[in-house]
């Protein structure tokens, strides 16, 4: 791993008063910890054909979209009085790739729980998800609310006040790409252009305001693509509400695991309070930071780089 840093274009955040550094691994920023699991990864883990990645980019809507896709598979066993996700965080919830290799061995060994949740691009995802042609799901979502989301979490991360980590700086960074798991459209192009080449049956892309607008609907489509569809019966009797309120915003984010408890508690080195991963949920809380001009950079930038794409960012 020494040696591969050795070689690795870095970046010490200039918001972040030095206190954090990123590498250039493959294309993509990310911290040293975050490629040293990807890169074990890579190395190690074999993925199963029954194995359903969940994919994204930080601050897309990961943490609602592990907590869907769990309920969704495990409401056989569990209902919303019962569910783990009632007592226990997301994210504690489906191993992440980066980290939980041991967990997902386990759960290959073990169970037949079928997910596994990721922030790499595509083009880092360790060989055999695609050689097992294993099932992905994509959440994504509009670039500016996405840097502000980023923007809130990270000097939370590191500790700094919002006056002393001027969001310029952080935009101006986010912009040139360097951002964890950035640059952020490339990370979307990625999956985007596999989604070209393998199909729709084995690529789902979600929108993050979709799911917002039209809940319901993006469930199904969700428990069908990962191959555990609503019944009729289930659809008639308030099976899919249930879950959606279960998973809401104001739900999950009201729990005293998620207001008080901490992901990954086990260690404190890595430890983060679950609060942070549950801030506003809103769709245009970007008008509260952009200025009109960097509006209009980001969005050019946008449409630049999707150009190809029916994707759309802005
Ligand atoms: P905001 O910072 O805009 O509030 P991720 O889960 O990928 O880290 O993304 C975090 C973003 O998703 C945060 O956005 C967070 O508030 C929002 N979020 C978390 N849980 C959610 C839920 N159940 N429904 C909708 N949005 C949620």
């Amino acid at each position: 791993m020494e040696d591969i840093f050795k070689t690795l274009p870095q970046h010490t955040c200039s918001w972040s008063k030095d206190r954090m550094t990123l590498f250039k691994y493959q294309e993509f920023w990310n911290l040293q910890e975050l490629i040293e699991g990807a890169i074990l990864a890579q190395q190690t883990f074999k993925a199963q054909p029954s194995d359903v990645l969940l994919c994204s980019c930080p601050k897309t809507g990961t943490t609602w979209l592990k907590a869907l896709s769990f309920a969704i598979i495990t409401r056989q066993k569990f209902n919303e009085f019962t569910s783990p996700l009632l007592t226990t965080m997301p994210h504690d919830c489906v191993p992440f790739l980066e980290k939980d290799l041991e967990k997902i061995k386990e759960n290959h060994k073990n169970s037949c729980f079928p997910l596994v949740a990721t922030h790499l691009p595509y083009t880092l995802l360790p060989e055999s998800v695609i050689t097992e042609n294993c099932k992905i799901v994509y959440v994504y979502r509009n670039v500016k609310d996405v840097v502000v989301s980023n923007y809130n979490f990270m000097i939370e991360l590191v500790k700094l006040r919002v006056e002393d980590a001027p969001f310029e700086e952080f935009f101006d960074e986010f912009y040139q790409g360097v951002s964890c798991y950035g640059p952020y459209w490339d990370h979307i192009l990625t999956y985007w252009k596999a989604s070209k080449e393998r199909g729709p049956s084995r690529i789902l892309f979600l929108k993050y305001e979709d799911m917002k607008r039209d809940t319901t609907s993006e469930v199904k489509k969700l428990a069908e693509f990962i191959g555990y569809p609503f019944s009729v019966e289930e659809e008639k009797t308030g099976v899919i509400e249930n879950i959606v309120k279960m998973c809401s915003f104001d739900n999950l984010s009201n729990l005293e695991v998620n207001k008080n408890g901490k992901h990954r508690s086990d260690d404190p080195t890595i430890s983060i309070e679950n609060r942070l991963y549950f801030r506003k949920a809103e769709d245009g809380d970007w008008k509260n930071y952009f200025t009109d001009e960097m509006k209009d950079k980001i969005d050019k930038l946008m449409d630049q780089k999707l150009i190809e794409t029916d994707l759309v960012l802005k």
